[in-house]
């Protein structure tokens, strides 16, 4: 039988055997810990030739309820969620578990007067209030499955979403505080239904004040639909396999994919890895940065830590406001214990100088997490030095929208660390390294491609609507292997180093974009011929967003140009995937059969000129030159 909480290292080793060597007996036993309406009749099945994956078979559940009600008796009084608004100013909130659970119920109750049912898809576009936290565990509640769009998005990109996965209702809020700014929020919705017939109803929460337009007979105003509802609603059986969720997120196509999660093995697995990674003690207060609009977010912010009872913050604000301090006094204000964040947030506070730091004592503070993209060794020291003190364990974290948890990384306070490493694989995980010809690379010292040759439960089950996009994108690159897209070293102890993307994604602070995306958003400015993008290092962000745009006759090739460039990605995308610079060039670097060799664009964007490798077979070698001669 595995030990549920992995303790030491013998712990790890005997859990990591067990898992490799028998895998649904272990798997059996780490899932006994949750609370099921129905035991599984088999643990697994699977084949990654389809693929078709599916764990924990005619398992019966409500994830709510192993969130919520089992913790009602325990812990009915402890807080399960402390909400920090943007403004210091404002008062924080904190929800018991049993005030959570009754919010939640209403907010079910809500949903299910509005017709919402089993295998509904609801899409929730709200900013980072209660309120969002509730409607993802309502939809949960009543087995609808959720959408959550990250508010930064533009209004195509809302309207690609809520059509792709034929959402009826939409949740949304007035408007956001980001800052010192408010950000209107309902009016990109009204503008992106307006191309999604399947819409029928809108739910509005008031976080503003704001006088917004309400349409009569679609659109209704949370506040008032809650005070008619009660605080209880029995949670709806699921199947272990049944959709819990979609979260989109970007690949080397131009348009965002799906991806599904499923009832059973997601509870299994984010409970265990939120538990083990961060080694979470009852009474400790955990925070995660991220917003509930990623896939970090819904993982660990929510669903983990309400699996295992834990106290977790939401915070609404941003990290350089009112001052680059505000994360530090938060975690004085809340007593932090565990705090997991994103390297961009680290080089950005970095940036702005350790005095923000020391301005506050950090004494709650017990763990420290990185996720999202390298952690170079310079933000790594000045994480574990100045606002771990030293003393506390940083545990670098590698995982995907895809993987639904945490697949590498060190067990804080367990695992031996090593800068800018994310470490072995977790128990489940069994990663190798293949070449090119997917031919695997054993030993250690070695490079190559990041695959996974195993189910886990928390695995992607498909992308939505096209099931043959998930087996081309993941699972045919390699024959039985789950290709990341990651390039990734194995060193000594096999322990592991990721290096990054291998496909046309781009990492920029943390968030994903496909090359191809980007593309199509600046092309559709009338003024531009074609475009292409890559990333180059960028100090703060990770990577920045290098465009290379070719402009039709009698466009100028100035900076105005270049501000209707960025509004064109602005509204195609938002804000987050503005490019950081614009090149104009008259011809881009192509094979003779017309393909784009970014290889060549990357390094003169990476400033690197010296080494563009042959160019003869290019259709016009010359462009090569001019455009490293324009280099911004
Ligand atoms: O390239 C890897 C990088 O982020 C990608 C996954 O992005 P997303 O699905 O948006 O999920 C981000 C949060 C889990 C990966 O393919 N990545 C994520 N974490 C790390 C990382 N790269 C290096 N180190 C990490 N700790």
């Amino acid at each position: 039988m595995a030990n549920f909480k992995i303790q030491n290292k013998a712990d790890y080793e005997q859990s990591f055997q067990e898992s490799v060597n028998q895998p649904e007996a272990f798997w059996n036993s780490i899932a006994d810990n949750y609370t099921w309406r129905k035991k599984w009749d088999k643990t697994l099945e699977w084949n990654f030739t389809d693929p078709d994956v599916k764990w924990f078979i005619n398992g019966k559940l409500n994830i709510t309820e192993n969130c919520l009600d089992r913790h009602l008796e325990q812990r009915g009084n402890k807080i399960a969620l402390i909400w920090e608004p943007n403004d210091p100013k404002e008062m924080s909130i904190r929800y018991t578990y049993r005030e959570l659970h009754s919010h939640v119920c209403r907010m079910a109750n809500v949903l299910k007067k509005l017709g919402v049912t089993k295998g509904d898809r609801v899409c929730i576009y709200l900013p980072m209030i209660p309120e969002l936290a509730f409607a993802v565990l309502a939809c949960a509640r009543l087995g609808a499955v959720h959408s959550v769009v990250f508010a930064g998005f533009s209004v195509n990109a809302l309207a690609d979403r809520i059509q792709d996965s034929g959402c009826k209702l939409v949740i949304t809020s007035d408007g956001l505080n980001r800052g010192a700014k408010q950000i209107p929020v309902k009016s990109v919705v009204d503008e992106a239904i307006a191309s999604c017939p399947l819409v029928e109803k809108v739910l509005v929460v008031n976080r503003l004040n704001w006088p917004i337009q309400m349409k009569d007979g679609r659109d209704i105003w949370y506040h008032e639909a809650l005070s008619h509802e009660g605080d209880s609603c029995q949670a709806t059986e699921m199947d272990s396999e049944d959709q819990l969720f979609i979260l989109y997120t970007s690949g080397s196509t131009g348009k965002p994919k799906g991806v599904v999660h499923t009832c059973g093995g997601y509870m299994v697995y984010v409970g265990y890895t939120f538990q083990n990674v961060f080694q979470y003690n009852e009474s400790d207060i955990y925070w995660c940065t991220a917003d509930i609009g990623w896939i970090t977010g819904h993982s660990y912010i929510l669903y983990g830590p309400l699996l295992q009872g834990a106290t977790t913050l939401m915070f609404e604000g941003v990290p350089t406001f009112p001052d680059p301090g505000r994360f530090w006094q938060v975690i004085d204000k809340h007593s932090v214990n565990s705090f997991y964040t994103a390297p961009t947030a680290i080089r950005s506070l970095m940036a702005s100088g350790v005095d923000h730091v020391l301005a506050y004592s950090l004494h709650s503070l017990k763990v420290l997490g990185s996720v999202g993209e390298p952690i170079n060794e310079e933000a790594w020291h000045w994480y574990h030095t100045h606002v771990g003190k030293g003393r506390c364990p940083l545990v670098d974290t590698w995982w995907q929208t895809e993987t639904g948890g945490i697949m590498i990384s060190a067990l804080a306070g367990i695992s031996d660390l090593k800068p800018a490493h994310a470490g072995l694989p977790l128990p489940g995980i069994q990663t190798l390294l293949v070449d090119n010809e997917g031919n695997e690379i054993t030993g250690e010292g070695v490079e190559g491609y990041l695959c996974i040759k195993f189910p886990w439960p928390s695995m992607i089950r498909t992308t939505y609507g096209d099931h043959e996009r998930c087996r081309q994108t993941y699972f045919s690159n390699y024959k039985n292997l789950y290709f990341t897209g990651d390039g990734a070293r194995r060193e000594e102890g096999g322990i592991y180093r990721i290096i990054g993307r291998v496909d046309d994604v781009i990492n920029v602070s943390g968030h994903r974009f496909g090359t191809a995306e980007i593309e199509n958003a600046i092309n559709q400015n009338k003024k531009v011929v074609e475009s292409a993008v890559v990333g180059f290092p960028h100090d703060i962000k990770g990577q920045g967003i290098y465009a290379y745009v070719i402009l039709g006759e009698g466009a100028s090739n100035d900076n105005h140009t270049r501000d209707e460039i960025v509004e064109s990605v602005v509204e195609y995308i938002g804000r987050i995937a503005k490019p950081d610079k614009i090149q104009f060039v008259s011809g881009l670097p192509k094979t003779r059969s017309g393909k784009i060799m970014r290889r060549i664009l990357r390094k003169i964007a990476e400033g690197d000129t010296s080494s563009l490798g042959d160019t003869s077979t290019l259709l016009d070698p010359l462009i090569v030159d001019e455009i490293a001669n324009g280099r911004l």
